[in-house]
């Protein structure tokens, strides 16, 4: 009998983290690999945050915070939203997590009970079907493509719908396919969602990332829906694991006392730092960050179709593509092998991101520059034609 818990069996490893040790393997005997796997900015953390950082330390803030977080913080957060998104949010109903992982985890173990069922769209990120199996829920991958933009809507929630599923989990912008949920879409799944008797939650995580478009937040539609969102993408604290929550207020009760038991509270000098994180100072470097995401898109996007990759929706978020790759190969798995060990250049099959045709797709990440994207297209291209 194994002494590990049976539910272990159906969590499934991160993939892209074997291929990126492999990849810096690799590279420790002296090959040269171009990094399109890594699904964090290459950019730092912006000074002013470090230093806010460095200054706490040097303060003392070393002991733990209140549970749902610095209240300064959560006003902080709270501002951002009326400012940025003309959003008015009460910072009663937002809890500060250990990246929006923590976020997430907290979620579910509060609105899912063993047995139910939990709708989400294949591909999508990963570690979201584990969460669920964390707390005996079960997850419920649909099959979306390029004709609803690779995201969920009203149609396919209403026909996936069972009678033990309890929530929709969506994210927009999306890891592995940068696309979004329109505003008029995200308004009809909050419509059919409560009609059927369920709870919407939106992950928001690459919120602010967005490119030819202005962003937005689905608590411009709601506030009887879950929003997590994270320090991580936009503003470059990958490391420092910070996320947050805005729950409807009759839930924030069970889960500060969740997290007061799970977490205890989020990393304290990382709330410091993040105090300084919508500053307009460092939200000036965020932009730059963010035009500089959107000119590698704009050149990786082309470059990529020519080569013969699919991408028939043009992501207008995060820093993904998720292109097609059968006219070269019908093994998804192999060609990322082969472009790793025979080309340098290191992508993400889509075995990472579910079930629905994971073979034919890999997802390539523009978290590095220019110059290096423009290279690692070339070495396709050479791979392709020999
Ligand atoms: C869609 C999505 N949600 C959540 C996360 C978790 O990020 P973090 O815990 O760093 O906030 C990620 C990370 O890649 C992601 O892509």
């Amino acid at each position: 009998m194994s002494l590990v818990a049976e539910r272990m069996q159906r969590i499934a490893p991160f993939y892209v983290m074997d291929l990126l040790a492999q990849a810096r393997k690799l590279e420790a005997e002296g090959h040269s690999i171009i990094h399109m796997e890594i699904g964090e900015p290459d950019f730092d953390t912006p000074a002013p945050i470090i230093a806010a950082g460095q200054r706490a330390l040097a303060e003392g803030q070393t002991h733990y915070t209140p549970a749902r977080g610095l209240p300064a913080l959560r006003q902080s957060i709270a501002d951002f939203y009326l400012e940025r998104y003309g959003t008015p949010v009460d910072p009663e109903r937002i809890i500060v997590t250990p990246g929006s992982s923590g976020a997430l985890q907290l979620v579910l173990s509060v609105l899912i009970n063993p047995g139910e069922s939990v709708l989400m769209a294949d591909p999508g990120y990963p570690c979201n079907r584990h969460f669920v199996e964390l707390v005996d829920g079960k997850p419920l991958s649909v099959p979306v493509g390029p004709e609803s933009g690779y995201q969920l809507t009203a149609e396919l929630v209403e026909s996936a719908w069972q009678p033990d599923t309890k929530a929709v989990l969506i994210a927009s912008p999306s890891n592995p396919t940068g696309t979004l949920v329109s505003d008029s879409e995200m308004q009809r799944l909050h419509e059919t969602v409560k009609r059927l008797g369920g709870i919407l939650i939106v992950d928001e995580i690459y919120q602010g990332l967005v490119y030819g478009m202005a962003g937005g937040t689905a608590l411009r539609f709601a506030g009887d829906i879950f929003v997590i969102n994270s320090f991580s993408k936009f503003f470059g604290m990958t490391g420092w694991r910070l996320g947050w929550l805005v729950a409807p207020q009759p839930f924030i009760d069970p889960l500060d006392r969740l997290a007061q038991n799970i977490f205890l509270s989020a990393p304290t000098l990382s709330q410091f730092a993040a105090l300084s994180a919508f500053s307009p100072e460092v939200l000036a470097i965020l932009e730059e960050r963010r035009q500089a995401f959107e000119t590698r898109r704009d050149f990786l996007l082309p470059a990529l179709r020519e080569l013969g990759f699919s991408i028939p929706v043009t992501p207008q978020g995060a820093f993904y593509l998720y292109a097609g790759c059968e006219k070269i190969s019908d093994d998804s798995r192999t060609l990322a092998k082969d472009l790793l060990e025979q080309a340098g250049v290191a992508v993400t099959p889509g075995l990472d991101f579910g079930a629905h045709q994971p073979e034919a797709h890999l997802r390539f990440a523009y978290t590095t520059d220019l110059e290096k994207l423009s290279e690692g297209v070339e070495r396709i291209r050479r791979f392709i034609a020999a």
